[in-house]
């Protein structure tokens, strides 16, 4: 290709292509007004964001307009790995900023403890000492001897107190022997920071631990600030089959590509949610491939049913907690730490945070010293109620791009945002794909799923710590009290990220959050620098981007063209290639057509399994009358769908691209400026090509058309779940 203008591109021979693929070109290719801007800053000025400049707190305040006014911080990166890639960090600050407030509370709670069983003592020993006088009158001076100072502060012989082995960084090994109880908080604290902090030049990776599997892969925070390894390992949930960018951190949370060719496989701390599927889980219940257009499913329930995998993660998440703990606790034998019992505290077990006590706030201590009693199991005294064994973050995207352009069932979000908040996650949104209009009825897809369940109760706008450290976010201009109020009736992530159309092809990507969350992120004491993010280019770039989706209405005629291809192939080309066009879906202009091929069974062959879900199909015409097994199955056609692709290059000059976990779908998210005209012409190209598909589909072609649905099956869909 040589040349591109609006919806089109052109080759070197000047043959002009429809172009259906590119949503980089967000506005069309080579728009004018973009260009211009470019050119005019280029002319004048391109620097980096050390310098003041009006185009960029401009650009935010136009951006932000478009945001609910919860997310109110925004920060430039250069695309839309950089911006997930960014969206972690922020993630693993607020849970660093949990786990700090956790260990001075802890701090206190242990320094309260001491004081209680000092006094204690001190009364056992006033008790002893008046029972003594009582006895022996005279041995009273004797008694006196026995001053809480002598008795407190005489060492405990090794082995019998709370004693651990800590690796120094310079390799030395020592012994730390704490006294039953220090004089003074301030000890206390000391005492604590030596057992549970042990801060090292590792970043906190004391008591020569160091085989523990830390897992630290979004790179140190760099403080100083104790953490264990249990608490560094940052859970996260993400959907299967999802893509988020390049970075080492995104390919973790990216299944597309650590599960594809080449990949290294799931990490130990990334947790794998189903996708949502609709169509999937619609395939599953129809009886046979005539039923399926009939086949309705309750998206509340199914919304419910896919969520649920949540909390099946977070019972993952504490029983490799629980495995982990264990082999910390081997270690802390072999290296004959002395009294373990009190170095040792219950594991809180992760769905507890459901019960509504915890919620992603703080855990409060004296919880924890309300559980000492229950039979659970048990972890060093570094872990933290309030991160150990939980997600960090779960993030997806709100409508999945590489799972072949899924949209998600109703109330989804709402109901998966709802179970990681109350974990402690905080929830990232990413719309890479798909924001700046492109699904037509709301500027970006979670704006497109209600809020059902609640979820926005726990954005993280008030239980972020803010501490010590000074803010470099202005206090006056805080979260008002009521915002909790204004709650949209959508759901509001606590990150969005942003990166293709942002800059209509100019490397810009954004990252929009909580000012809570900025500044957790900021109290981390490392500044963010982006050297090219934000640059004096890049502002003017996506102002002009924005100001062109609003001048130009491209929201709106998203969602006028997007409706009508949808129900043009509805119309036009389901009923005539249902055979192998199964499912028609979209969002605006944002839209995937499923193909899918019935083919016989194999004798003794499984039947087929796709995105884990089983399908029989249970169509008395389906089935062997000896037998009554089914004859039928079905399975992706990616051969098809790629043969399909390919004419409609070759033949009709349409670029169109394909996706999902069995390729067998195409993916449609055109330059938001094509036309009813251009989506004619494909819908037509479509059924030529359709029509001309090799001669294998004929007998399917012919069969489906002799089908009647079943039945049987209207009664077995009532009776179903979901
Ligand atoms: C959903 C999603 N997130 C993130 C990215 C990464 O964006 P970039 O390629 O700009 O780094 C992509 C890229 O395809 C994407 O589809």
């Amino acid at each position: 290709m040589v040349r591109g203008e609006g919806q089109y591109l052109y080759d070197a021979q000047g043959q002009r292509y429809l172009d259906l693929v590119n949503n980089v070109a967000h506005l069309g290719h080579c728009h004018p007004h973009v260009i211009d801007a470019a050119y005019d800053q280029l002319k004048k000025l391109n620097t980096n964001t050390r310098y003041l400049d009006a185009n960029l707190v401009e650009y935010a305040e136009k951006l932000l307009k478009h945001f609910p006014p919860q997310l109110s911080v925004v920060y430039f990166v250069n695309s839309g790995s950089e911006a997930n890639d960014l969206a972690l960090r922020l993630a693993r600050a607020v849970r660093d900023a949990r786990h700090k407030v956790h260990l001075r509370m802890r701090a206190e709670a242990e320094a309260e403890r001491a004081r209680e069983r000092k006094e204690r003592g001190q009364e056992r020993r006033r008790m002893q000492a008046s029972a003594l006088g009582v006895q022996m009158g005279n041995m009273v001076s004797e008694v006196g001897r026995l001053s809480h100072e002598q008795i407190d502060e005489s060492p405990v012989p090794r082995g019998q107190g709370p004693s651990v082995t800590t690796a120094e960084t310079a390799g030395a090994t020592r012994n730390f022997a704490p006294t039953a109880a220090a004089s003074s908080n301030d000890d206390l604290f000391m005492l604590y920071q030596e057992l549970v902090a042990a801060p090292t030049s590792s970043g906190g990776r004391g008591l020569g631990l160091d085989a523990f599997e830390g897992d630290d892969h979004l790179g140190s925070s760099g403080r100083t600030e104790p953490a264990c390894d249990h608490c560094q390992r940052s859970n996260i949930i993400c959907l299967d089959h999802a893509y988020h960018g390049h970075t080492q951190a995104c390919i973790e949370v990216s299944p597309y590509k650590f599960n594809g060719r080449g990949g290294g496989g799931r990490k130990p701390y990334i947790y794998v949610a189903r996708c949502p599927d609709i169509f999937r889980a619609r395939l599953e219940l129809a009886a046979c491939p005539a039923d399926l257009a009939n086949t309705k499913i309750d998206e509340g329930k199914l919304a419910e049913e896919f969520a649920s995998d949540i909390d099946r993660l977070a019972e993952e998440m504490y029983h490799d907690h629980q495995a982990l703990s264990k082999a910390k606790i081997r270690q802390l034998e072999s290296s004959g730490s002395g009294d373990l019992d009190a170095l040792l505290q219950p594991v809180v077990r992760p769905p507890e945070a459901l019960d509504g006590r915890q919620e992603g706030r703080i855990p409060d201590p004296s919880e924890e010293s309300q559980q000492d009693t229950a039979p659970s199991p048990k972890c060093c005294k570094q872990c933290c109620p309030g991160c150990c064994g939980r997600p960090v973050a779960f993030i997806a995207e709100s409508a999945p791009g590489c799972a072949g352009q899924i949209i998600l069932p109703r109330g989804y979000l709402s109901a998966a945002y709802k179970r990681a908040r109350q974990l402690g996650a905080v929830c990232i949104a990413d719309e890479v794909q798909i924001g700046f209009g492109r699904v037509g009825t709301a500027m970006w897809g979670f704006q497109t799923q209600p809020d059902t369940e609640g979820a926005n109760e726990f954005l993280q706008l008030e239980e972020i710590p803010t501490d010590d450290v000074p803010l470099s976010v202005d206090e006056s201009d805080d979260v008002p009290a009521n915002e909790a109020a204004q709650l949209p009736a959508y759901v509001v992530p606590d990150i969005v990220t942003m990166g293709k159309p942002t800059g209509n092809g100019w490397p810009l990507g954004i990252v929009v959050t909580t000012k809570r969350i900025a500044k957790a992120f900021s109290n981390t004491g490392m500044e963010y620098f982006n050297t090219f993010g934000g640059n004096t280019a890049s502002v003017r770039v996506g102002k002009a981007v924005l100001e062109v989706i609003e001048r130009e209405h491209l929201q709106d005629h998203a969602h006028r063209v997007g409706t009508y291809l949808l129900e043009s192939l509805k119309r036009q080309i389901v009923p005539k290639h249902g055979y192998v066009v199964a499912d028609v879906r979209g969002l605006g202009l944002y839209v995937g057509i499923e193909l899918i091929r019935w083919s016989p069974c194999r004798p003794d062959e499984p039947l087929t399994h796709m995105g884990g879900l089983s399908h029989q199909l249970s169509h008395p015409q389906l089935q062997d009358s000896a037998t009554q097994k089914p004859t039928m199955t079905w399975e992706p056609a990616a051969e098809e769908t790629s043969w399909v692709a390919n004419e409609l290059v070759e033949r009709h000059r349409i670029l169109i691209s394909t996706d999902g976990p069995d390729h067998n779908v195409l993916k449609i998210k055109p330059p938001m400026c094509i036309t009813i005209e251009d989506m004619d012409y494909f819908v037509n190209a479509l059924d030529q090509v359709l029509s001309r598909l090799p001669d294998e589909f004929a007998w399917a072609r012919a069969f489906l058309s002799q089908m009647t649905p079943a039945k049987e099956n209207a009664a077995r869909l009532k009776g179903s779940q979901l």
